[in-house]
């Protein structure tokens, strides 16, 4: 054997032992963990997951493994919690313990640990207390953004006027109407339809999240380190973040310049007054970077989510036209033609609500919420969690649970209706997920999703290209998100 053959044995072995070491170490605690498929080294239970639909992988291996069990994503382990039931028992009943964000490399190489979303402790804490605060102060689950939401239905349904029958693809049209409320509140204006600049920038995050929600993404959740070396699609995703922090920079320098402390314009001003306020405490959570991300997950967050939604919510009243006719026959008695919907009207449209409802269920658009992370070590259905280990609560297996819903692969809004036909709660219903780490944009999205999805029944009737039996709704992709597939549709005036 030659020289540099000796050092290459040398170093072989060198790793090994360190992996072994390091397995050693870490067995010792995982042995306490749940039960769950046999991992290989380094990649974990790779064999077992089909990338392109991991929530079907984790429904197949519940089946053997129970509503608690461990996988290994490469050779990190992260518990599954499938079912109501466990979901329920961990984010509710455990809230404190299970509030931690846990690993998605995808995001933190681009957050570097700063914002809401992506972050924990203190800092999560503080960021996000402010932001609920601010976001409440502007007007978010009040009056004054309904009345944001009834002004931009309005400019949609002229955008949906102008198709003239004719049949196109809603996908830019429903974010630009969604984004232009959170952008009024974070950046103080909305955008024009026509704005080239405001469509590169919702076709960026619209990309984004299709690219993390395909098997590029979750492959480079699991093997960080080695994708990141990779060429491949998922380099885009961090292209086009840097993109959007170049937006949002952009945006905040030009608040900076203008701005005055006695009159907060935004969230952007309201965050740069908190930040002057705390210059000189180092502990601060309130710099320019938690600001860049802040301000990036309520844009990302409050853009692609609902109208993914009502995107999803259209094809399937296409698909089912006899639910479409009730929801225009409760929208004629209880508003009629004369005056735009208003949020006191869904007390008194229990079908249409029910029908929101089934579509958040049935669409599921977030399938295994974000990650999340127990924050101390946790006793968990007779297992100790060490600190920091990774959960994954299947929000699928919660909508999906027969326990809970009778024909849960039916689409069917009675799930929602009580023998009174009034809007009946449901427990097992998590679209924003549970606990303290729920969607901060709830109340926000809720208000919307009513009055977008009312307002353009009100004025029209969706068609759509293809006989109601040949529209396919299962997602194009499944990962981050359920994306539906792309279709077009025509609206016809009613
Ligand atoms: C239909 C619409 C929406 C759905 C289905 C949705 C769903 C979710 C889910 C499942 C989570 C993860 C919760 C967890 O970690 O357990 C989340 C977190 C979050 N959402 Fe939403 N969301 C929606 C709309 C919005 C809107 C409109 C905004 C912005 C105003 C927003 C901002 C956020 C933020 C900032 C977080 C992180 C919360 C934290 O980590 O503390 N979301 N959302």
């Amino acid at each position: 054997m030659d020289v540099s053959g000796g050092l290459l044995l040398f170093m072989i072995i060198c790793i090994s032992c360190l992996m072994l070491f390091r397995h050693g170490k870490s067995w010792k605690k995982e042995r306490q963990l749940p039960p769950g498929p046999t991992p290989l080294p380094l990649i974990g239970n790779l064999l077992q997951l089909n990338m392109k639909d991991m929530v079907k992988s984790l429904s197949m291996l519940s089946e053997k493994y129970g509503s608690v069990y461990t996988i290994y994503l490469g050779s990190q382990p992260s518990i599954v919690l499938y079912g109501y039931k466990a979901v329920k028992e961990a984010l509710i009943d455990q809230g404190d313990e299970f509030s931690g964000r846990g690993e998605f490399p995808v995001v933190f190489r681009f957050t570097q640990g700063n914002g809401i979303a992506f972050t924990n402790g203190e800092k999560w804490k503080n960021l996000r207390r402010f932001a609920l605060q601010t976001l409440r102060n502007f007007g978010v689950g009040k009056r004054t953004v309904e009345q944001r939401i009834q002004e931009e239905a309005y400019y949609l349904v002229q955008e949906f006027k102008k198709t003239n029958e004719k049949p196109f693809d809603p996908t830019f049209v429903m974010s630009k109407a969604v984004s232009n409320v959170i952008c009024s509140v974070v950046f103080g204006n909305r955008f024009d339809y026509q704005d080239k600049s405001f469509l590169a920038l919702l076709s960026l995050i619209n990309e984004n999240f299709q690219l993390m929600s395909s098997v590029w993404g979750t492959l480079y959740n699991i093997f960080p380190n080695l994708m990141y070396y990779l060429p491949g699609p998922h380099n885009k995703i961090f292209s086009n973040f840097e993109k959007l922090k170049l937006f949002v920079l952009e945006r905040i320098k030009m608040h900076d310049e203008l701005f005055d402390a006695n009159c907060p314009r935004d969230f952007i001003d309201c965050f740069l007054t908190k930040m002057k306020q705390e210059e000189k405490n180092p502990q601060s959570s309130f710099h320019t970077e938690t600001l860049v991300m802040t301000t990036h997950n309520l844009f990302f967050g409050g853009t692609e989510t609902v109208s993914t939604t009502l995107r999803y919510g259209f094809l399937i009243l296409m698909k089912y036209p006899e639910i479409q006719a009730k929801v225009h026959e409760e929208i004629e008695r209880v508003i009629g033609r004369n005056r735009c919907p208003s949020i006191e009207d869904r007390s008194r449209m229990p079908y249409s609500d029910a029908v929101i409802h089934e579509v958040q269920r049935f669409a599921d658009i977030i399938p295994m919420s974000l990650p999340h992370r127990v924050i101390r070590d946790t006793q968990f259905q007779g297992y100790t969690l060490p600190m920091g280990t990774n959960i994954i609560p299947v929000l699928t297996s919660v909508h999906y649970d027969p326990t809970q819903y009778k024909n849960p692969n039916v689409f069917d809004p009675q799930n929602f209706l009580d023998d009174k036909v009034c809007l009946k709660k449901k427990d097992a219903f998590m679209p924003f997920s549970s606990g303290k780490r729920i969607c901060l944009g709830e109340s926000l999205a809720r208000m919307e999703l009513f009055l977008y999805f009312t307002t353009i029944l009100q004025n029209f009737q969706l068609k759509p290209l293809v006989s109601p039996e040949k529209i396919d709704l299962t997602p194009q992709c499944s990962g981050l998100g359920n994306v539906p597939r792309p279709y077009q549709f025509c609206v016809l005036a009613r």
